[in-house]
């Protein structure tokens, strides 16, 4: 070992961590450690992979360009970068950075099945298929190959084509217990139980104790809305394999869903320990427990957000009457004179735009940020705001050198409950007299509360206290319908502060 490198074991402790989901501490001691050996490009990239996990994706870009100055001819970070801005929503650049990765490593069939699943997402079934047969060519033997083309159909949403792949390797290979479980969820996606069952029961003749195939028959009861015959079928799966926490965590969702807080917080627990990284699990159980943490997990509320994006807006404003940001402007309609006006507005946790369009007229200039790339990408459709950064509100705020005089951010503090460093980054980047116009889930008691449904309520006594710490004032508040919950409208905190 050199003296001017750190020690393996400092860079194995770093490893450990993140892979056990402890982000936030690899990330401050690998900056400690970058400090002290600023050329070491193992520490960067461990700083870069925390900041991405953290959901922090533009500031891992900006690291994991730095390191691609220095040595750009490492494969796996133009990787890392491509992923980086996958989820950033600049499916451009991703694209061209995984093609860099595949030119430096063009044996990898990883990165060649990568690049292909970036030019699905971007519609380039073309492409696709070329990176595909490519890492196919590379491994023929490997069973990912044709389910790269299977994933590709599924993707492009051809149910029936993606089917027909699963039956040609079926007749290849007619007591292929792992196909005829796969033949069964592809029936299950094209919405045909029988033949979907009938595939399933003949793997199972033929290989009765597969993890794999428990599982897979509880997805299937699960969206059949059977949820007994799922939980059985999910529980048999951990029998068989008592390390299968996805099992564990598929019982633990029903479990909570049906009310059976218990006997879901015992499941989540054994996820928990098969897997400390499964942010979500680990939210959920906090929440169960009646544990107030910090604030919901960066991953957990993109993910969330990326999978929910395009249901979203039927969801919310159809089905559960959401109506933050109409109440919220209403209120500052009356308490506003006519005609005010703002020079640059921000909208915190933008999703799709519903706030932005709300807003939209009475400010000169409105960037939006979000977490969530999908969210993004359909509020960029909307064509309201002037600019939009995937990225935590916080650094969003700080990292920004416009002194907005118009904060706005509907529905988004139920994902962070401790909102000290949200006041405090407003504060510091608000124009002389900036309004800050906001909704809460309502809290009557206390500061903040992480509720059994995952997300954060705040009293009013709490911003009044944030208010205080931070020199704002309560303009105008009221409790509102925000959104209806199991059948009730939750009431909502709308607030206007001045800072
Ligand atoms: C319920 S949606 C509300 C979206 C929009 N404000 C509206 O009223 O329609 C919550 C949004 O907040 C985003 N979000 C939650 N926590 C965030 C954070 N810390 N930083 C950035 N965005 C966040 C989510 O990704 C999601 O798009």
């Amino acid at each position: 070992m050199k003296a001017d490198e750190p020690a393996k074991k400092q860079l194995d402790a770093l490893v450990k961590l993140l892979d056990r989901g402890r982000d936030h501490d690899a990330l401050s001691r690998a900056a400690r450690l970058s400090r002290k050996y600023p050329d070491n490009l193992f520490v960067l990239n461990i700083i870069a992979s925390a900041y991405g996990k953290l959901g922090e994706h533009d500031k891992a870009i900006r690291v994991f360009e730095s390191i691609r100055s220095r040595d750009p001819e490492i494969p796996q970070l133009h990787h890392n970068l491509a992923i980086s801005f996958f989820r950033t929503g600049r499916l451009n650049e991703a694209t061209t950075a995984m093609k860099e990765a595949v030119r430096l490593d063009p044996l990898n069939t990883t990165l060649q099945s990568n690049l292909g699943a970036m030019y699905l997402v971007g519609s380039d079934v073309m492409g696709a298929r070329d990176a595909f047969a490519a890492a196919a060519q590379l491994a023929p033997d490997s069973p990912d190959a044709q389910w790269n083309f299977e994933r590709m159909e599924r993707a492009a949403r051809n149910l029936r084509k993606a089917a027909l792949i699963v039956e040609d390797a079926l007749h290849e290979n007619p007591n292929d217990p792992v196909l005829l479980c796969k033949a069964g969820s592809s029936y299950s996606h094209l919405g045909d139980p029988k033949s979907a069952m009938k595939y399933f029961q003949r793997s199972r003749e033929l290989d009765p104790d597969s993890p794999e195939l428990y599982f897979h028959i509880g997805q299937f009861w699960k969206k059949n809305k059977q949820m007994g015959k799922a939980v059985q079928a999910f529980e048999r799966a951990t029998e068989l394999n008592p390390s299968y926490s996805d099992a564990f965590a598929q019982i633990g969702s029903i479990l909570k869903k049906a009310g059976h807080t218990d006997r879901a917080i015992n499941c989540y627990e054994r996820v928990l320990e098969i897997s400390p990284e499964n942010v979500e699990v680990a939210h959920f159980l906090s929440a169960m427990k009646g544990e107030t943490t910090d604030t919901a997990p960066a991953q957990y509320v993109t993910d969330l957000f990326d999978s929910y994006a395009s249901r979203f807006e039927a969801n919310l404003v159809g089905d559960l009457e959401y109506r933050g940001p109409e109440v919220l402007r209403k209120m500052l309609d009356a308490a506003l004179s006519d005609g005010a006006r703002f020079k640059a507005g921000i909208d915190l946790g933008c999703g799709t735009g519903l706030s932005g369009m709300a807003f939209r007229d009475v400010l000169d200039h409105l960037a939006g940020v979000d977490l969530s790339a999908n969210m993004v990408g359909l509020a960029e459709e909307k064509g309201v705001y002037d600019r939009l950064t995937v990225s935590d509100v916080v650094s969003a705020i700080s990292d920004s050198d416009v002194a907005f005089d118009f904060f706005l951010s509907t529905d988004v503090f139920v994902y962070v409950g401790d909102l000290e460093d949200l006041f405090a980054a407003v504060r510091e980047n608000a124009a002389q007299g900036a309004l800050f116009v906001f909704s809460t889930e309502d809290l009557e008691e206390g500061t903040f509360a992480l509720l059994p449904s995952g997300r954060y309520a705040h009293s009013r006594d709490y911003i009044a206290k944030m208010c205080d710490r931070h020199d704002m004032k309560i303009v105008d508040f009221g409790r509102h319908p925000l959104r209806m919950e199991f059948g009730k409208m939750l009431v909502g905190g709308y607030y206007i502060l001045r800072t």
